[in-house]
């Protein structure tokens, strides 16, 4: 049944074919390999009495990177882009109910969700991690970027408004690469020190500015606290003060 592709999209066009619930859904071959659109989608059906037909082409509604996030698969999160319509909204509306999300985290071919509902990536980090590294994170970012950069809230008005603030550096696609490496990027590199990976500086020639001195673990806790915080809104002047 699902295998099918049907004109039903050509045929929702017209409101007098309208009492045939049913629409069509793009999914890409990717998603299709894991089986759980098999899972998933005639359990909607079952519900709701909407067939839905499923697609390579586009159609009434697609699964891919746009859209409303409706589930996650490891660090890819999967949207729901679709055209208005009742049958469209209701099945976002069943994703992101609490019995969508409990059929999208049943389907467990190897034992383990495949797929998470919680979609709010972010937060949930946030909210797990609290306690450990992301406290640890921000606390160091605070005592040993914070004199340049803004950190966050807490040291707005202190830092230097010229250096990019760590909301901003986090809208780069490669944050984490800059903030793993940012010892050797400029300027850093003249006063900062990483435990068993940069040379001491030499006696002779002292650092020019109070030194940062971190440990490997201290990089990991402000890159784990870096990728908590929201990137800043670029409309905004987070930057400076
Ligand atoms: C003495 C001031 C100062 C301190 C302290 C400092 N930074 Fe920076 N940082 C800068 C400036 C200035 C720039 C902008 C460099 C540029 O635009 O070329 C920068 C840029 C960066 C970048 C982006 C680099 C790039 O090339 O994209 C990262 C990541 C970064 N800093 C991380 C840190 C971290 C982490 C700390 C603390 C452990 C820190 N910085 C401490 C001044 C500082």
């Amino acid at each position: 049944m699902l295998k099918c592709v049907s004109l039903v999209a050509g045929l929702m066009a017209f409101p007098v074919l309208a009492q045939d619930k049913a629409f069509s859904l793009q999914v890409p071959q990717a998603l299709v390999d894991t089986g759980f659109p098999k899972h998933l989608l005639p359990r909607f059906s079952l519900k709701s009495g909407v067939r839905i037909t499923v697609t390579q082409d586009p159609a009434d509604a697609a699964f891919g990177a746009e859209g409303t996030p409706v589930f996650r698969q490891g660090d890819t999160v999967w949207h729901l882009a679709r055209t208005e319509g009742p049958y469209t909204d209701a099945f976002q509306e069943w994703l992101l109910s609490d019995v969508g999300k409990r059929t999208i985290e049943a389907f467990a071919p190897d034992g383990e969700a495949m797929f998470i509902a919680d979609v709010s990536v972010r937060e949930t980090v946030q909210e797990v991690d609290l306690t450990g590294d992301l406290e640890l994170g921000e606390q160091i970012s605070l005592q040993s970027c914070g004199r340049c950069h803004v950190i966050n809230e807490k040291n707005r008005m202190n830092a230097i408004g010229s250096t990019p603030s760590f909301g901003l550096l986090r809208t780069f696609d490669d944050w984490q690469y800059r903030f793993e490496s940012f010892y050797v990027l400029k300027p850093h590199a003249a006063f900062t020190q990483v435990d068993g990976i940069t040379e001491p500086f030499s006696a002779s020639l002292p650092s020019p500015i109070a030194p940062v001195e971190v440990s490997v673990d201290d990089i990991e806790a402000i890159t784990a606290y870096v990728g908590s915080i929201a990137p800043a809104d670029l409309g905004a002047p987070i930057q400076s003060q």
